[in-house]
């Protein structure tokens, strides 16, 4: 049996950040799978359909190739067999990721690519509802979370470092929007599975909440 962590929370809360640096540390790999909806929102935006237009999404969606692979340990996400890992961290694709990812199709399709994943290797895995839909019976279970101010300041942070022009209302704005269409929505949305460990990045630092989710996997063997 592979042995699976669990990472879930909403945007900018310090996931996929605590996430690989837990994977290095015990030698798993690292799934991303919100670069897994990115990269169906990237099809779905290049294919000119809009957020509102369900029926389209769940018939394009079927056609989409999605793939995942490993160079020298980072994600890739392949996209119809192009490398797309570049291009998915904007906030256009964010956005449509958050709208399309509503529709149950899309889900289907990813949530099955990711249980393969997850059975193949051990998982340091990250999302919205992998305890909760994705992997029930993962052996450790985190809701990262960190005030909505926080996370928009770290977006923020991140999208300048990259050269980007942005604006920190916009983006607070943004991260309010996606989390109540990620909070409320019909199919798995966002919400702390009842056995997972809730963690408040907005006072700690990397390494603390590292060190944390290390511990509870640590105390999780000895249980075994
Ligand atoms: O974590 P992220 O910002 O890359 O995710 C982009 C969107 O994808 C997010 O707003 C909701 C969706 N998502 C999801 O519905 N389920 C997941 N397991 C991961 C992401």
């Amino acid at each position: 049996m592979s042995y699976q962590i669990a990472i879930d929370g909403p945007a900018g809360a310090g996931k996929s950040t605590i996430a690989k640096e837990i994977a290095k540390k015990l030698g798993f790999i690292y799934v991303d799978t919100g670069a897994m909806y990115r990269a169906m929102a990237l099809y779905l935006l290049r294919r000119g359909i809009s957020p509102e237009e369900s029926e389209k999404i769940s018939a394009a969606s079927q056609e989409a190739d999605i793939t995942i692979a490993y160079q020298e340990g980072v994600q890739q996400v392949l996209l119809d067999k192009e490398n797309v890992t570049t291009l998915l961290r904007t906030e256009e694709v964010g956005n449509m990721a958050s709208a399309s990812s509503v529709n149950p199709d899309v889900r289907k399709k990813l949530v099955d690519l990711q249980r393969i994943l997850a059975s193949r290797e051990n998982v340091v895995m990250d999302g919205r509802d992998i305890g909760t839909c994705v992997l029930p019976d993962a052996n450790v279970k985190i809701y990262l979370t960190a005030s909505t101010a926080c996370r928009a300041k770290r977006r923020y942070d991140e999208l300048k470092a990259k050269g980007e022009t942005c604006d920190l209302a916009d983006i607070e704005g943004d991260i309010k929007d996606r989390d109540h269409r990620d909070m409320t929505r019909e199919h798995s949305p966002l919400r702390q599975a009842e056995d997972a460990v809730l963690l408040d990045s907005s006072n700690l630092t990397i390494k603390e909440v590292t060190e944390k989710i290390l511990a509870l996997v640590k105390a999780e063997a000895g249980k075994r």
